[in-house]
């Protein structure tokens, strides 16, 4: 469990694909997740999820954001996980929008970020976002993270293409930036 001033981040269980669902059949959420006009059942998503689940897979694992009074309000997620090279993929989504815009993901992110430096080890975590998401990608700066490049035309999204920016930080970066360490930390 890892808290902070208004939310924590806790694994996925269970009880919580049924949100996950409301969340992945909302239209203007997967649009900003590249996704739009994404549908899916309920038992769908329970086969997908039955691997994290089960903890079968160990290069991905799946964690819901919740307030603090314990409403759900979100996921997150790190995958691509590579224990050789100390890195990992994450993504984010805030499913329930009236949300969105209060700092609560950037406070997701930030709690994440310091698990995945401090507690398993990572030296490098990176994401993508889309060229027409600029409210992730300042999130994604408030977190330390810097554009490393530009993938053209990464996602088609509503009969058009559009690129896609990788953001990447370093363990010494967010820890020089958040937690006042210096060196290699
Ligand atoms: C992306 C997401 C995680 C960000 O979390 P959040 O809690 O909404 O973001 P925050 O409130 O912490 O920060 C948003 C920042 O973007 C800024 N912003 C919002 N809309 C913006 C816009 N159109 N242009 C520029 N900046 C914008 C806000 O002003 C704020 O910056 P500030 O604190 O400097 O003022 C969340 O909105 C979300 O899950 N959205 C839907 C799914 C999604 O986009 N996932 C990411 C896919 S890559």
């Amino acid at each position: 469990m890892l808290a902070g001033e208004k939310v924590r981040l806790r694994s996925l269980e269970r009880e919580d694909l049924p949100k996950i669902w409301q969340w992945s059949n909302d239209e203007e959420v997967m649009y900003y997740w590249g996704m739009p006009g994404f549908s899916i059942s309920l038992a769908e998503i329970e086969h997908r999820f039955s691997r994290t689940l089960d903890a079968r897979d160990a290069t991905r694992k799946w964690f819901i954001i919740e307030t603090l009074d314990k409403k759900p309000i979100g996921r997150m997620m790190y995958f691509n996980l590579d224990r050789r090279h100390h890195h990992a993929e994450i993504a984010i989504q805030i499913g329930e929008k009236e949300y969105w815009g209060q700092g609560y993901g950037t406070e997701a992110t930030m709690l994440f970020l310091d698990y995945l430096f401090n507690e398993l080890g990572l030296h490098r975590v990176y994401l993508y976002t889309q060229d027409y998401n600029p409210r992730a990608y300042r999130s994604y700066e408030k977190c330390g993270f810097v554009k490393e490049g530009v993938v053209r035309h990464r996602y088609f999204v509503n009969g058009q293409y559009h690129d896609g920016f990788l953001m990447g930080i370093l363990r010494h970066e967010f820890n020089h930036k958040f937690k006042g360490r210096h060196g290699e930390g």
